[in-house]
């Protein structure tokens, strides 16, 4: 039996919703699995990823495997990436997801979603890349004693987003090093405040908050030191007529959303950046509504 796991990029840490709001993005990882004797592992791209037990899609796949008290014959996987890796669009989360879900399904589906959710949240870290990897939409989520608390919000359709990607790699732990370990009291309210007016605002549509609900002193002003060009690719993004710009998860990926009744934003963000700033690609993408999806051949 081979399984298909398909699952999509995200954006964590959307503007002030730093460690608890994310968003499923239209761009995915598609991931063939089957049990065999050997471990055989390969990308169609040809990339280079781990192809033994260090792979993460065939750890998170052994540890259904255990949960469930089964042994792990070996496993046949092959990758077919689309997500950037260490560029914050959620690349591990959608590995993650990709070796519990197919574990599971090759099981015969021993555990509930409930349970992917909370064991995808622990494995990775941050419940606001997996959780909305499983759910689609945008997701508010935390994790808590080991279980995720979560929503996936309805949000008007009425926002595009822009990627801007560039040609440069961050890891997320350096990421997370640049990092304070307290925050003044009103940093914590300006980001509280913000996240609110931000998920409110994206459920009635009120574009016109936008702009400073986007607005964030908990992660991105300690992280712009590491990305070259990361402040002014931002402040060109939004003067280009973006509704707001913020780092997609820890960096180094920049993401605008773009009133959709903006036609042209996309091609004058071409235009603009390949004169400007030729290291940073962007890529038109929308919400993903479905989440991970599993299928089965026999
Ligand atoms: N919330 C995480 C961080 C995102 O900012 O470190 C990782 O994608």
């Amino acid at each position: 039996m081979m399984i298909t796991v398909t699952v999509p990029a995200t954006s964590a840490n959307m503007g002030p919703g730093f460690d608890s709001i994310g968003i499923a993005l239209n761009l995915y990882n598609r991931f063939s699995m089957e049990e065999c004797d050997c471990i055989d592992i390969s990308a169609t791209g040809g990339e280079r990823i781990p192809n033994d037990e260090t792979n993460l899609v065939y750890q998170c796949a052994k540890r259904v495997y255990d949960i469930c008290g089964k042994p792990m014959p070996g496993l046949r996987l092959i990758e077919d990436c689309s997500i950037p890796q260490t560029r914050g669009l959620g690349s591990s989360s959608a590995c993650t997801v990709a070796g519990l879900l197919g574990a599971n399904a090759l099981l015969g589906g021993p555990l509930h979603q409930e349970n992917i959710i909370d064991l995808a949240a622990a494995i990775e870290g941050h419940p606001d890349n997996s959780t909305p990897a499983i759910l689609g939409g945008f997701c508010t989520a935390l994790l808590e004693y080991g279980k995720v608390w979560s929503v996936r919000v309805p949000i008007a359709d009425k926002v595009d987003f822009v990627a801007f990607i560039p040609n440069f790699e961050l890891s997320t732990e350096k990421a997370r090093g640049a990092l304070p370990k307290t925050i003044p009291h009103h940093d914590a309210v300006f980001n509280l405040s913000r996240a609110a007016l931000l998920t409110g605002s994206l459920v009635t549509g009120d574009l016109h908050n936008l702009r400073v609900a986007v607005g964030d002193c908990l992660h991105q002003p300690y992280r712009f030191g590491l990305i070259p060009n990361g402040e002014e690719v931002v402040r060109s993004a939004k003067g280009l007529g973006a509704l707001g710009a913020f780092l997609s998860g820890a960096g180094p990926t920049i993401i605008t959303m773009v009133d959709k009744e903006d036609k042209t934003y996309y091609s004058r963000a071409c235009m603009y950046f390949a004169d400007r700033f030729p290291d940073w690609t962007p890529v038109l993408l929308a919400c993903d509504e479905v989440g991970a999806t599993v299928t089965q051949t026999e």
